[in-house]
Order: structure tokens, then sequence, then C-alpha cells
């Protein structure tokens, strides 16, 4: 039976470089998005350069109806999921009370409660064929000390570290391999998206990773079985400062830093 992965926010960014290696590997691929025309040409490329199946699902992961679509989909057309990759995500700059709790609402939605559905809807049918891939992609920011503005985020993406490493140690014994995969600074479209490429572009080049990278690095964790994984020698080091020093020092060092970058 044909294996196939399904990746969230395939249509820019770090979800497309997952579809481009993982086609690549030869994966057959279900793409999840909201731009319709985006998923369409990326399936009919990847299709045309590796000769692998490609399917496609326009969804808004904020409508909390969502997971249970993709999966109706996937039994609907008996599409056997080896592989999720839970990617789509986006920040929410400013202030905490400044954006309307519809937004807040909407990004818990994508980047948390549709993430851990997903998981529990497929994670069984990779429990009982004894083979699965799951990454979900969390960030530098999960590990670092908090900042003030873009609130939810970091601890969105902390959550997605914790429940990631408990899930690939339940996973262990089922041969479902779970892995966060945790970048810095990447080049994509996440920051034009939240209108903060000015600021971020003042950022040193060496705080800077391509998708490619981050990508190649994710496959490379999940199979060797790694709960998570920072990309980068500087993210790591930035990682290990944040939790190896104490709350105050490491609060005043990134904080202080931070607010250079921060959206009002
Ligand atoms: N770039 C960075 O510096 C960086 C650093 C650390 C972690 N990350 C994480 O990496 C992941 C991918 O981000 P990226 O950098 O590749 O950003 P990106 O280029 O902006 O891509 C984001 C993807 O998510 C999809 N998406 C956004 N909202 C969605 C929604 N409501 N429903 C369905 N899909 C949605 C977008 O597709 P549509 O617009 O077509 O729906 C797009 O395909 C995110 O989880 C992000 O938090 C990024």
């Amino acid at each position: 039976m044909k294996r196939y992965a399904i990746i969230t926010g395939a249509s820019a960014g770090i979800g497309h470089e997952f579809a481009n290696q993982l086609a690549k590997n030869g994966w057959n691929l279900i793409l999840i998005a909201r731009r319709k025309n985006k998923l369409q040409e990326i399936c009919q490329q990847l299709k045309q350069d590796f000769s692998i199946d490609t399917h496609y699902i326009v969804a808004d992961l904020s409508g909390i109806n969502q997971p249970q679509k993709i999966y109706d989909y996937c039994k609907k057309n008996t599409l056997n999921i080896a592989m999720l990759v839970n990617n789509a995500g986006y920040g929410v700059p400013g202030d905490f009370e400044k954006s309307h709790w519809q937004t807040h609402s909407d990004s818990l939605q994508v980047m948390l409660n549709s993430v851990v559905e997903l998981c529990h809807l497929f994670y069984p049918q990779m429990q009982h064929e004894k083979y699965g891939r799951i990454i979900n992609v969390a960030s530098l920011a999960g590990f670092v000390a908090p900042t003030a503005g873009h609130c939810l985020y970091g601890a969105t993406k902390a959550f997605l570290i914790r429940f990631s490493h408990s899930l690939n140690l339940e996973g262990k014994e089922h041969g479902v391999h779970v892995t966060a995969l945790c970048p810095g600074f990447t080049y994509t479209e996440f920051h034009d998206v939240n209108g903060t490429r000015g600021m971020v572009s003042k950022l040193p080049k060496f705080m800077w990773m391509n998708a490619n990278d981050v990508v190649s690095q994710g496959i490379n964790a999940v199979e060797k079985n790694i709960p998570f994984k920072i990309n980068g020698k500087i993210n790591r080091i930035i990682a290990a400062v944040s939790s190896s020093t104490p709350d105050w020092f490491s609060r005043m060092l990134f904080a202080g830093k931070s607010n250079k970058y921060r959206k009002r």
C-alpha cells in the first residue's frame, strides 16, 4: 500500500520545502493550506518532477472542524498516512490586549488545537502499522525566556515541544517517531505575513537559516527519532544559555534584545 505524508502550511516557506524534499525521497503527498492556486501549482510540479501521487485540501485550520475534514478525506480516498508534518503557523505580534480575541483564538486553533487533533486522528493508524513519522514544527521561541509582545507564540511553541516529547516516548514501542522541529529565524514569508520584515531584517545574517537546511535537518531528526531538534549552532547556543542560566539573567538578556524587534 502506498504511503502518504500530510503537510500543513505547504503553500509557502518551510512547508513548501518539506513538500519538495519528501517528494524527492519518493513520498506521496497531501498538501494543506488556504491558498488553492499555490497548492495546485506545487502538486502539479512535484507530480511531474518526481512521479509521485499528490493531493491537496484547501483548509483554514482556524476552523474547528478542519482536522476531521482532512481525516475524512484520507479515509474516503483510502490514503495510508505514514507521515504527518504539522507546520502551518504564524505570529501575532504586538501587545496582547491590542489584538481581538478572535485573532488570538484563531492562532491557538491553528498552532495548537489542530496540531494535537491531527496527531490524535492519525496516530492510531501509525501505531497499528508499527510505522509512523510525526514532525511538529515548533520554534526556538519555545526554549528562550519569555518576552513582551507576541505573547502566545512562545507559549504555544513551548507546549508543542513538551507535547511532542511525551508522544515521542509513547511512540517508541510502536515504531512511531515524533520530533518537535525548532527553527530560529528562517527565510520564508513568515515575517512578511506578520509585518515585522523591516524590523527583523536588521538582525545579523548569522542569525538566519534557509528553509532547505531546516527541513533536511528535521527529516533527519525524525528518522533518528530525536524528540526535538533545534536548527543551527547559534540557535542551540541560545537555547542552552536560556535554559542553563537563572531566570532573571536570561529574561534580562532576551527581553532587552527582543524589545528592539518588537511591533507595538
Ligand atoms: N520563518 C521563521 O523564522 C520561523 C521560525 C521558527 C518557527 N517557524 C514556524 O515554522 C512554521 C512555518 O512557517 P514559515 O516560516 O514557513 O511561514 P510562511 O512562509 O508564512 O508559511 C506559513 C504556512 O502556513 C499556512 N497557514 C497560515 N495560516 C493558516 C491557516 N489558518 N490554515 C491553514 N494554513 C495556514 C500558510 O498557507 P496559506 O496562507 O496558503 O494558508 C503557509 O503555507 C510555522 O509554524 C512557524 O511558526 C518559523
